[in-house]
């Protein structure tokens, strides 16, 4: 057993480092104050690869693994929690279900352009109406002729508006609920498909989150994805390896938070020495370390499985469950450490700690880890 990053894996961390401080951190708390996605960003990710880390070079990738990604989306929100899910839903929740169920068209139409980040891609699965019971959903899809007619309405869409490139699900057959489901690859400018309200959120907030529409939308019968029936497979599939993403997110935001309370318990004088010399700081921040380090650990170890093609589904889980409880903790932890600072904008603590909640929310809550996990252990 080897615990050590690979040379390649250090390198994409260092390159990711390096960019996330001078390129997206001199922005993140005015984006976030503004609620400002820039496009900018995206684009520069592109250049470095970053928005096509897993796939293969023929698919415009850069023919890395899951575990380069997860160390990406992690260093990214190491500084803003918003960068790093733009790259993990476009990555995890759109572009692997067209890795892996795509037809050869499909990943050169779809995920060649968004793997080199000319186009942004989404994923909708969640409605009004179906949020932990996915199953539940109400959009249709009829067949007519050469084309499916979409009608109903996603919410929460990650990327929403920005992207170019939605996988999204619907009901082909809606008497028959999880095998009457099919997966559809939608573009933004087909007839019938519109952004419906953006969401004011109280963290990564410089990630849009829409509503998106479908009235008679009308989606081409090639761009069904996988098999007519086969969508909420795919959509658990998807959100599989996706909650790993989500993971690294929230140990990248954890750690950013802990570099922050450290740094400012070394400088910060008490009582005549500096707060980190204290026990009561002290022992905080060894707690905060320790939970990072273990979220990252189970964090790594799904990803590692993943790419070494074995199942990772119950990790995957795992390692959201507990990386996101970890970010919560510790994010709260760093604000305590700064004290009164700590609640204000001067400071970013309080950003990370916003940033850090949705991580116990999408891709699943808390509660869906723990029904996913019991599941798998007791089947
Ligand atoms: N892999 C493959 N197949 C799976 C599967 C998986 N991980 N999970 C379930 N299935 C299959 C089952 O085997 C079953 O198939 P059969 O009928 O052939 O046996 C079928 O799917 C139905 O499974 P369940 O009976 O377990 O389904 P359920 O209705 O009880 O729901 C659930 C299961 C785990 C609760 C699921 O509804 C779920 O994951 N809910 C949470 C949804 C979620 O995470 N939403 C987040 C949306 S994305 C987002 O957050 C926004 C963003 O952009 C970041």
């Amino acid at each position: 057993m080897n615990f050590q990053l690979s040379e390649e894996h250090e390198m994409i961390r260092k390159m990711v480092r390096d960019f996330a401080e001078n390129e997206v951190a001199p922005t993140a708390a005015s984006r976030d104050e503004e609620e400002r996605f820039d496009r900018n960003i995206f684009n520069k990710m592109a250049e470095l690869g970053l928005t096509g880390i897993p796939w293969p070079e023929e698919y415009g990738g850069i023919g890395s693994d899951y575990l380069a990604y997860c160390i990406a989306v992690e260093e990214l929100s190491r500084v803003c929690a918003s960068t790093g899910v733009t790259i993990s839903a476009h990555t995890s929740l759109a572009g692997w279900p067209i890795y892996k169920f795509g037809s050869e068209e499909q990943k050169q139409k779809y995920l060649k352009p968004m793997a080199q980040g000319e186009k942004i891609g989404a994923y909708g699965l969640t409605e009004p109406g179906s949020g932990s019971d996915a199953g539940g959903m109400k959009t249709t899809a009829r067949l007519e002729g050469n084309h499916y007619i979409l009608n109903g309405s996603k919410i929460f869409i990650t990327n929403g508006g920005e992207a170019e490139i939605y996988v999204v699900f619907a009901l082909t057959d809606p008497s028959n609920k999880h095998k009457g489901t099919t997966a559809f690859i939608v573009e933004s400018n087909y007839e019938g498909f519109s952004v419906g309200k953006k969401e004011k959120k109280l963290g990564i907030r410089s990630s849009p989150t829409t509503e998106i529409i479908f009235e008679e939308c009308k989606v081409p019968v090639e761009n069904v994805l996988g098999e007519v029936g086969e969508g909420f497979k795919i959509a658990m599939m998807t959100l599989d390896g996706g909650r790993n993403g989500i993971a690294a997110q929230a140990v990248g935001i954890a750690q950013g938070a802990l570099d922050a309370a450290t740094a400012y318990a070394k400088e910060r004088v008490q009582f005549g020495k500096p707060i980190a010399t204290q026990q009561g700081i002290g022992f905080k921040l060894a707690d905060m370390a320790t939970s990072v380090e273990a979220a990252r650990l189970l964090t790594y170890q799904a990803a590692w499985l993943e790419s070494a093609g074995l199942p990772y589904g119950k990790e995957s889980a795992m390692s959201k469950l507990f990386a996101g409880d970890a970010a919560m903790r510790v994010t709260t932890e760093a604000v305590q450490v700064f004290g009164g600072y700590g609640y204000t904008k001067d400071y970013p603590v309080e950003r990370y700690m916003r940033d850090a909640k949705i991580t116990q929310i999408y891709e699943g809550t808390q509660e869906i880890q723990r029904l996913v996990i019991s599941r798998m252990i007791t089947k």
